[in-house]
């Protein structure tokens, strides 16, 4: 019953060249075969693909792509997303066929943000063989990893999730971002059939301009998560957040800009719920310990009123 864990992201581009690089070089995922329909396909395990590249005019996050059981349980899912006012647009064999599944359909939730449903699995008739040596990626059962995504009308589209959908409460927080006086944000963690703490995230808050806050892939240990510091470094890219540990999931890792515009998480050591047995927490701190944030770094490095007036005298 119900939704499983993420099977997939599909992501729209105008650089698709460097997306192949951002991917294969720097995260170390494998490029696949094209789809029939010419979209860029990469690999983290067995599965057909993980990342599914579509060329096109813009840099937007399409759609995560979620795993629901069987046709039945697909099926009594449509109906429910109708019955609550969002949009399901089937997907032609040969489209689902792109996405290795047996059925599938595209919806949104009350926010905007794209979802693809999905049964059915494809794996690859070869081995994962990272390119640049990454050992594995850690899915399986619990997925690929997961998104984590905006809403303005936040009660309403986790309600979506939880109640339509079929999601869990995980950890339901507000934080506190800006100090203790500033205005909190909610945000809603939320678990699928499997045993990854979140397999979907949202924070209260405008969509982004890319479509997505950040993705996350999990790598087996703190060394795989160092070597991949080691190459955002070397590579140039963006750290949106500095190591560190998170409270609620213990995901230790760091945070990237993609070529998308979003995030990716690189973590490691992810707790593992009993998803049918976990009570709901509240925390209320975002990190044990790191996660500088660049936002956070250009405040810190904002002059203050002193050192503008000094400046201007
Ligand atoms: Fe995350």
């Amino acid at each position: 019953m119900g939704i499983k864990a993420l099977g997939y992201v599909v992501i729209e581009t105008a650089k698709p060249a460097e997306w192949d690089r951002f991917l294969t070089d720097f995260v170390g995922v494998m490029r696949a075969a094209d789809a029939a329909d010419g979209a860029a396909q990469y690999r983290i395990d067995e599965r057909l693909f993980r990342f599914r590249i579509v060329p096109g005019a813009r840099e937007w996050f399409v759609a995560g792509g979620y795993h629901v059981g069987n046709r039945a349980d697909l099926d009594m899912l449509a109906s429910k997303v109708i019955a609550a006012g969002r949009p399901v647009t089937w997907a032609s064999a040969e489209q689902a066929g792109t996405r290795g599944a047996e059925a599938m359909f595209a919806t949104s939730d009350p926010a905007g943000n794209g979802l693809e449903l999905y049964c059915g699995e494809a794996d690859s008739d070869s081995p994962f063989v990272s390119p640049i040596g990454v050992p594995h990626f850690v899915t399986g059962v619990m997925g690929m990893g997961h998104v984590v995504f905006s809403a303005p009308n936040f009660d309403e589209t986790v309600a979506f999730h939880r109640d339509v959908l079929g999601f869990r409460e995980t950890d339901m927080p507000r934080f506190n971002l800006f100090g203790p006086d500033g205005p909190s944000m909610g945000f809603a963690f939320l678990h699928a059939d499997n045993g990854r703490h979140h397999s979907i995230a949202f924070g209260e808050g405008p969509v982004p301009p890319s479509g997505a806050v950040h993705i996350m892939l999990e790598l087996p240990s703190l060394i795989d998560v160092g070597m991949a510091h080691d190459r955002m470094k070397r590579f140039g890219y963006v750290e949106s957040a500095t190591l560190g540990r998170h409270v609620n999931d213990q995901t230790t890792g760091f945070y990237v800009q993609t070529p998308g515009g979003f995030d990716l998480e690189i973590g490691c050591d992810s707790l593992i719920i009993d998803p049918a047995a976990w009570v709901t927490t509240r925390h209320e701190a975002i990190s044990v310990w790191g996660h500088e944030w660049a936002w956070q770094k250009a405040l810190k490095n904002q002059p203050t009123p002193t050192q503008n007036q000094e400046q201007s005298a």
